[in-house]
């Protein structure tokens, strides 16, 4: 198998968990909950929770170097057969990737906007995005194919040969915009009081839905529950320190989120907009930001929705991989084959999504009050992530053999850093998991 060089793996990580995770969603969220405090508990939620299981899934899958389902088999002390079946957490996969490409067809319609006549009013703003979303749909579909098909393209060519290759062009382009943003964010008077937002905490918007929101925003950014970052990490050189890397990518991954929401925050409190927009903060609140900035604003909307977009492809290869590998190594599958088979899945079912936003098809694709487009959304972040995240800390506090884990990671650190992490990945981060999932649905209050 053709594996990472090791600093591949590092940018294909980071790449695959920095996306419109950190760009669109943590700004939006962080907003509706009031800046400072959500801000905090989203970086314990990240340092306790998040890292514990993204260092799980990269042992797992370094120590195995195999697809999903191979890798709970192998790894588990009696082999047992039916492990098999953790591997149905890959196919969230697909699913992820079909709403999320609708998204990033969004960011490619905006990038092209932003060349030209940007709207001058919130009104305008307003009206523009709900039209392309409810009434648009042959553009969309045309901005999901294209999507669609630059995904496939790099996957087709594997590992090594497209997702490093992508990632090792992507990210740096991604991380000069961001800095060129954030220097820009700098010299206006607003940065002061957007990391005043950030930073201050306002304990008043803290309940347990910020909680939820905290801890399944820090499983989606960290690209867990779905096998990505275990089946990245089956290609990641065996002498490479996963602990290390997991590290980097987690820092970089919150650096992104924090940067990304300052930069936001500082546009927004300029035009004296509100921070409390929802999702469609980047989309309505931020064009008409830039236009009121003439043409260094249509300059500035090029960068910004252009990392959007950057960020967003280096994560969608990442969320078809998974399922590729499990493909191609368990059914003996050609990369062509699986790729065509999950590229039609994920491609009809991201028109399923689009249709379901559309004035004409809303009401026949919305169940018990919520369209195809949540459904996916919510059956995926809320439901499928945490229970694969739960199932993986479970499987390897009680079914792995504890000296073999040990062995391993004494290799890189401290036994003492073992220990606490064994202790947390084996009781604290389910329990926290399982009684936060409760929660979400109804089941205890
Ligand atoms: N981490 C990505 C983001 O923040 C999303 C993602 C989820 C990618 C799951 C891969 C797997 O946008």
């Amino acid at each position: 198998m053709n594996k990472f060089s090791r600093i591949g793996f590092i940018f294909a990580a980071a790449g695959s968990a920095v996306g419109l995770g950190n760009i669109w969603k943590f700004p939006y969220i962080t907003g509706e909950y009031g800046g400072g405090a959500f801000v905090l508990v989203y970086l314990l939620c990240i340092v306790f929770i998040g890292l514990v299981v993204f260092i799980a899934e990269s042992y797992l899958g370094q120590a195995s170097e195999a697809n999903v389902s191979s890798t709970f088999i192998k790894m588990s002390k009696t082999k047992n057969p039916n492990w098999k079946y953790a591997g149905f957490m890959v196919f969230a996969g697909l699913f992820i990737l079909a709403f999320y490409s609708v998204v990033l067809g969004w960011i490619l319609n905006y990038i092209i906007v932003s060349f030209g006549n940007l709207p001058n009013s919130a009104q305008e703003a307003g009206n523009s995005f709900n039209t392309l979303i409810s009434e648009k749909i042959g553009l969309q579909i045309l901005l999901h194919s294209i999507v669609a098909l630059i995904t496939i393209f790099i996957v087709l060519k594997g590992v090594k040969d497209g997702i490093e290759k992508i990632n090792l062009i992507l990210m740096p382009l991604l991380g000069i915009i961001m800095f060129g943003l954030l220097a820009y964010a700098l010299t206006l008077d607003s940065f002061s009081k957007s990391i005043e937002f950030m930073f201050r905490a306002d304990w008043s918007k803290i309940d347990e839905n910020a909680l939820l929101a905290a801890l399944g925003q820090a499983f989606f950014t960290l690209s867990l529950g779905i096998g990505t970052i275990m089946t990245y990490s089956a290609s990641l050189p065996q002498k490479n320190n996963f602990i290390k890397s997991s590290l980097y990518v987690a820092i970089v991954d919150t650096t992104i989120a924090i940067v990304a929401g300052l930069i936001i925050f500082s546009f927004l409190f300029a035009a004296g907009a509100k921070s409390s927009a929802g999702p469609g903060l980047v989309f309505i609140s931020l064009p008409v930001i830039f236009e009121q900035w003439g043409t260094l604003g249509n300059i500035i909307a090029v960068a910004f929705f252009s990392a959007l977009l950057f960020a967003g492809i280096t994560s969608a290869v990442s969320m078809i991989e998974p399922v590729l590998m499990l493909f191609i190594e368990r059914f003996n599958m050609t990369r062509k084959k699986a790729v065509a088979t999950c590229g039609s899945i994920f491609y009809i079912f991201g028109i399923i999504a689009l249709l379901s936003l559309s004035s004409s098809y809303k009401e026949s694709l919305t169940f018990f009050g919520k369209n195809a487009f949540d459904w996916m959304d919510f059956l995926t972040s809320s439901i499928s992530m945490p229970i694969a995240a739960i199932i993986t800390c479970i499987f390897l506090g009680f079914f792995v053999d504890k000296e073999k884990i040990k062995n391993k990671f004494t290799q890189h650190v401290p036994v003492a850093i073992f220990n606490i992490w064994y202790v947390l990945v084996k009781y604290i981060v389910p329990l926290a998991v399982i009684i936060l999932l409760l929660n979400k649905l109804g089941i205890i209050k």
